[in-house]
């Protein structure tokens, strides 16, 4: 009777106590009810990339790396390259004066080697992730060089003959061509980027080094900036070996196909490797219903694709994220746009299907 007793009341209190739980959870977490990854058929992007003999890989980010087991197994199974999506920014890895925090870099470099993945440098100097500690510190030009300097070399230092790439220098070109106004050029000069790769070429001599930057697909001004810039490296001797293309793409500012080509050829002709590298589409601007939108980005990532496969020396399409259901767009714009080849529940899109077809058929 007693035993009766207590477990009725242990029922009457525990059960509210479970549907408010139940209820919190859903109310903390609305737009995610749980997901299991989806297997695909036949073969992965990564074993048909490797046939083909490119990289094949995506942005990473910290926050659904560490708490979404789906997200880790689709990560594994399709990509062999790991791009750090924001780790090892400066402000993240260098937030205070010499101090350094390499946590997340090392947890995603672990998981790398774990699963025979590549993990890609990005970036090492950045106008957009500088921490308030370097403007604030109203440093002269030889402290800023002695900034840049022991950052390049600390961070790539650390990983010395494990990361085959690296972005020394991302986005210094203006819209016009010319050398964006960042605080590097304002402290150090134009001199900063020769010193950047020289330096980074000496924290690790093995790394190919790469110069990166965004709506440089074509041959425009902005495109014929990077050109002049690095050709200059090149016959300057300055250790430089790829050109990495963004290609933060939308449906209603596709690339001209021919002007990619062209593109690519006249960077590779410089000696040059080139990679797509932070490739994205946004489906919000274009004409149709949703099933064409996605049918049209499918059918602009296997054009990409294809430029590089029948290029000289495309070495890599990289893209920045795989589902859409983490994606930075989402905080550019301030709604999804469907930019990636997982949807929100990791299904393969129709761009999935399209890259393994262009990667299957070699062209
Ligand atoms: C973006 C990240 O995706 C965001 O999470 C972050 O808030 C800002 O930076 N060009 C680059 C990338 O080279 O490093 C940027 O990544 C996107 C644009």
């Amino acid at each position: 009777m007693k035993s009766r007793l207590i477990l009725a009341l242990a029922v009457f209190l525990l059960v509210p106590i479970f549907i408010l739980l139940g209820v919190r959870s859903t109310l903390s977490n609305p737009t995610s009810p749980p997901v299991a990854a989806v297997e695909t058929s036949g073969d992965s992007l990564r074993s048909l990339a490797q046939k083909q003999g490119i990289g094949i890989g995506t942005a990473v980010d910290t926050a659904p790396f560490k708490n979404d087991p789906n997200y880790r197994e689709v990560l594994a199974r399709e990509f062999n390259v790991l791009i750090p999506e924001n780790a090892w920014k400066f402000e993240v890895v260098h937030p205070t004066p010499g101090e350094y925090d390499f946590t997340q870099i090392d947890a995603l470099i672990e998981f790398a080697k774990e699963h025979k993945m590549q993990v890609r440098g990005h970036p090492l100097v950045w106008h957009y992730s500088v921490p308030k500690w370097v403007p604030q510190g109203n440093f002269n030009r030889d402290q800023m060089i002695a900034i840049l300097r022991e950052h390049i070399y600390t961070v790539m230092g650390r990983y010395r003959g494990q990361i085959p790439v690296w972005d020394v220098v991302n986005e210094a070109i203006n819209r016009d061509g010319s050398l964006r106004d960042t605080i590097w050029l304002r402290s150090i000069g134009p001199e900063y980027v020769d010193m950047a790769f020289r330096w980074a070429h000496e924290a690790d001599p093995q790394a190919k080094l790469f110069y990166g930057d965004y709506m440089i697909e074509e041959i425009n001004h902005k495109s014929d900036g990077v050109y002049n810039l690095v050709s200059q490296l090149v016959q300057r001797g300055v250790p430089v070996d790829g050109v990495g293309i963004q290609g933060h793409l939308g449906l209603s500012c596709l690339p001209n196909l021919d002007s990619l080509t062209k593109n690519f050829e006249r960077f590779n002709q410089l000696g040059l490797d080139m990679q797509f590298t932070e490739l994205d589409m946004k489906i919000q601007d274009g004409q149709g219903s949703r099933e064409e939108r996605l049918a049209k980005q499918a059918q602009a990532y296997k054009d990409l694709f294809q430029v590089c496969l029948r290029a000289k020396k495309c070495t890599a399409m990289l893209m920045w994220g795989f589902t859409d259901r983490y994606t930075w767009i989402a905080n550019v714009t301030g709604e999804v746009e469907a930019p990636l080849i997982f949807d929100e529940s990791y299904r393969p899109k129709p761009a999935y299907d399209a890259i393994k077809e262009v990667l299957a058929s070699g062209s």
